[in-house]
């Protein structure tokens, strides 16, 4: 069966670095209404909204203490339902985003949790009393330990992540009926679907040591399923970290009993974390990344379905990461694209992907403002790091980096704010923003808009829908490439990762080159490979496939 999320682009916002409609500094819900015309004329289909619930923003937004009301930075349940209202003109639909592992300590939930040992919401928590100490060793995923002592109970209480993000029962049956309660909330208003957040936490079994992909995980996956979003024709994804390629078949199976996709991370983390934290910043090896994205492509092929990404706020951006963001920024922002939306799967953009933002340098440690970053300085410097150590962790890895505000024009703030901005600029945003790039033809906007319309509207649709995925290459140092093919109809994309040149022995002479990210004059030189270059060709199957064996 085919879906209608099967054939849609998603754009990831983050409200408070999108638009500030008012001038206090914060994005919001009327701003990112006044851009719906620019994310329809982008083409998208569906915006994944990160968290606008009423929230003590320790971790803005995902410490939630009231799921069905809108924070008051971000505006009224009025300005929501009219952007839900107005994105649908658009033809543009809205995802929430569902925190269920954990709420905020300000929840009520949590508020009466901590009133007495028999508050009939103490199992919607995880308590345990104090026995002289630590209930376990167990680290929160934001460093330091993962129990911290209620002030008025004295018991320990389980947060996976902040101090002030304690972590949901949901073995508590009551639990798992007020999350459903709030989907449907949700569903209600004519939503089109979720995003979970760090879904494969949810069943963990704290005593037996088991965090991630708990043994009744699938069980209560699918029971939200039953009683809330499986009942609309919707976009559902769940973030899991620890997801492998054989998870993600689980997850995503085309019976409809879980979820439409995962973001599954493997091609993100390429197996270089084990032993390692994430600030322990590690370079591509382009072979085990071909080799994951093979692995993606071809096990889900019609046993599930991917969500293709390479950003988020919670990544740094990838052009910073894994290409040249100086020198070929353009080019690198252009091929990450290619190589990623002629893939099989649902494509996501991050708010700036678009124009190919990069990440940020602040020197001064003061202008950054996610808790996860400034736990990570106040522990390494404990621990006798060297500050220049901590500064170019948080500038390779810190999520900040993808937090900057948007950058619509080269005005003062970008056009972000009037006012002051609740975290600083990026200050390259006189080169790099909307306004610029709607001029400029051979921009990273318009190469975006073009992938966009490849999938979408171009006869080559169905080919990247359903085409199957043959990586080409394998073994080659600096070349990604790859062929989709269907019903005698073949792309090959070819991308070079690095920043020297190559040349293949491919056979073309049934190739038409349809895409490239070098422009002008020198667009085509065929298969000798500039820094960076991606170009596409398109050919038919049968009298010859161009490779030559
Ligand atoms: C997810 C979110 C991240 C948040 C964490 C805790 O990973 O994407 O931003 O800090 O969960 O909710
Ligand atoms: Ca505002």
């Amino acid at each position: 069966m085919k879906h209608w999320w099967q054939e849609s682009v998603v754009y990831q916002i983050y409200p408070r670095s999108f638009c500030d409609s008012n001038g206090d500094g914060i994005g919001d819900l009327r701003g990112i209404i006044q851009k719906l015309e620019y994310l329809a004329y982008l083409g998208v289909d569906v915006i994944w909204l990160c968290p606008v619930y009423a929230s003590p923003n320790e971790d803005n937004g995902y410490d939630v203490s009231d799921y069905t009301a809108i924070h008051p930075d971000f505006g009224t349940m009025e300005d929501m339902d009219e952007l839900i209202d107005k994105a649908r003109e658009h033809g543009i639909k809205i995802i929430m985003d569902i925190i269920a592992n954990h709420t905020s300590d300000q929840h009520p939930w949590f508020i009466e949790a901590g009133k007495s040992r028999d508050s009939i919401y103490r199992d919607y928590y995880v308590f345990r009393p104090d026995q002289g100490g630590l209930p376990s060793d167990l680290q929160s995923i934001f460093l330091g330990p993962a129990w911290d002592k209620h002030p008025r109970l004295g018991d320990y209480y389980l947060h996976l992540f902040a101090k002030s993000q304690p972590d949901l029962n949901w073995h508590h049956p009551e639990v798992r009926e007020n999350i459903n309660g709030i989907l449907n909330f949700w569903l209600d208003k004519g939503i089109g679907g979720f995003r979970f957040d760090v879904i494969d936490l949810i069943a963990k079994e704290i005593d037996k040591g088991i965090i991630a992909d708990g043994p009744k995980l699938h069980e209560y996956i699918q029971e939200m399923n039953r009683k809330s979003f499986g009942q609309h024709d919707v976009l559902t994804v769940g973030e899991t970290w620890g997801a492998t390629v054989e998870k993600a078949k689980k997850y995503s199976n085309p019976d409809g009993s879980e979820f439409s996709m995962i973001f599954n991370f493997s091609h993100i983390l390429l197996d270089s974390l084990p032993g390692k934290e994430k600030w322990d910043y590690i370079d591509l090896d382009l072979l085990k990344l071909k080799n994951v994205f093979d692995q993606q492509q071809t096990q889900l092929y019609q046993a599930g379905w991917n969500s293709l990404f390479w950003n988020n706020h919670d990544l740094p951006r990838i052009v910073s990461r894994w290409g040249n963001d100086q020198e070929y920024r353009v080019q690198c922002a252009k091929m990450f694209g290619i190589l990623l939306h002629f893939m099989q799967g649902t494509p996501y953009i991050y708010q700036g992907e678009e124009l190919g933002m990069t990440n940020v340098r602040f020197d001064d440690f003061a202008d950054y403002r996610d808790i996860e970053t400034k736990n990570m300085i106040d522990q390494r410097r404990k621990a006798g790091y060297s500050e220049e150590s901590i500064r170019n962790a948080i500038w390779k890895i810190g999520r900040d980096n993808a937090r900057t505000p948007m950058q619509w024009d080269a005005t003062r703030n970008a056009g972000f704010t009037t006012g002051e901005p609740w975290i600083k600029l990026n200050p390259n945003y006189p080169q790099i923003n909307v306004a610029s790039q709607i001029d400029d033809e051979e921009s990273v906007l318009q190469l975006m808009r073009k992938l966009i319309w490849y999938r979408k509207e171009s006869e080559l649709k169905t080919l990247i829908r359903d085409g199957s995925f043959n990586l080409i290459l394998t073994q080659h140092p600096d070349i990604f490439a790859y062929q989709r093919t269907y019903s005698g109809e073949q792309l090959t994309v070819i991308c070079n990762f690095h920043g020297n040149e190559c040349s293949l022995d491919l056979d073309t002479t049934n190739w038409v080159r349809i895409l490239g990210n070098y422009s002008g004059k020198d667009a085509e030189i065929g298969l000798h490979l500039r820094p960076y270059e991606a170009v596409v060709f398109r050919g038919e199957v049968g009298q010859k496939t161009g490779l030559r064996d």
